[in-house]
């Protein structure tokens, strides 16, 4: 799923961007609605040169509703055309073609002008690995296309994808690299699973997922894990209030140590796979505000 980064890779892949970014008419940038500006690559308004650009808040069934909707809310204060979607069940993809035929119509009106027939709109999936590209892409071509695998770099042979009667689709999506700026970014990628594994300190994560369910959702949290007496935090809990209730949940999952004492990695481990596994509930890990 998740790739490291180097900056020859970061080069070769914005190359590949603008090569491919030249042969469509409207850029679909892909976020993660749960974290949709910490999802969002810092190159994207660079190389889009111009174009229209659809942004698409995806895995919606995961994200908090009323924050979803101020997200949509400013985004389209800033000029973007918005879509709310969940790739795994179509929902909300089938508004895509008709979109892309709206944002295309001055660029067919120049083509038929100068006497061209008008062709496909032709659009491109951008996004940072795991937010959901190739689903949408599988989701739209109503089949499974093959999956490149995540890796910047590899060139193969471009197909469009007919989708609807209006749209043509490049078969591969556009990858790129993810935020790097600062470690509440590497924490909520970390969190919804965009960051491999095998990189992350599992504790960290977890302390900075219960930060934020404290302070948005602590009914959720006391719910999941029986907690009582949670407090109503107006500011950010610190890391003591936030031990306490680690502490609490360990020993009421029996996530324990020889000794009595609490196992924090299995712990914070079980928080974090109960997080991406939706079983907190529908969860932001940020809002515009
Ligand atoms: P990518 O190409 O951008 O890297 O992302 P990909 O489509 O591989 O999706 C990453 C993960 O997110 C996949 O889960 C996929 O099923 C899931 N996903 C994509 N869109 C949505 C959505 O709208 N809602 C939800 N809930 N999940 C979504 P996975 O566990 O990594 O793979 P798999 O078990 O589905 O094979």
């Amino acid at each position: 799923m998740s790739i490291q980064w180097y900056p020859g890779h970061m080069a070769k892949a914005k190359r590949q961007m603008i090569e491919k970014i030249k042969l469509i008419d409207v850029v679909i940038e892909l976020v993660d609605a749960r974290i949709p500006e910490s999802s969002r690559n810092p190159l994207v308004d660079e190389i889009s040169s111009g174009k229209p650009r659809i942004l698409i808040l995806n895995k919606v069934d995961m994200a908090d509703d009323r924050v979803t909707i101020s997200w949509a809310k400013k985004y389209e204060e800033q000029g973007y055309s918005v879509l709310k979607v969940n790739a795994q069940t179509g929902a909300g993809t089938k508004n895509i073609p008709d979109l892309v035929h709206r944002l295309t119509v001055d660029k067919r009106a120049k083509l038929e002008n100068k006497g061209f027939n008008s062709r496909g709109d032709r659009a491109l999936i951008l996004g940072i690995p795991n937010v959901g590209k190739s689903t949408l892409i599988n989701r739209l071509a109503n089949k499974k296309i093959a999956k490149i695998g995540n890796r910047p770099g590899i060139t193969t042979a471009q197909q469009w994808i007919k989708v609807g009667k209006t749209m043509e689709l490049l078969d591969t999506p556009g990858i790129l690299w993810p935020k790097f700026e600062d470690q509440s970014v590497g924490l909520k990628l970390a969190a919804t699973g965009a960051i491999k594994d095998d990189l992350l300190d599992f504790q960290d994560v977890s302390v900075f997922l219960l930060k934020c369910l404290l302070l948005h959702y602590p009914h959720e949290l006391s719910k999941r894990y029986n907690l009582n007496d949670l407090p109503q935090f107006e500011v950010e809990p610190t890391i003591d209030d936030i031990v306490t209730v680690l502490d609490d949940i360990g020993k009421r999952r029996g996530c324990m140590m020889s000794g009595g004492y609490i196992d924090y990695d299995r712990t914070a481990e079980l928080i974090i796979r109960e997080f991406r596994g939706e079983k907190l509930g529908k969860i932001s890990l940020e809002r515009p505000e």
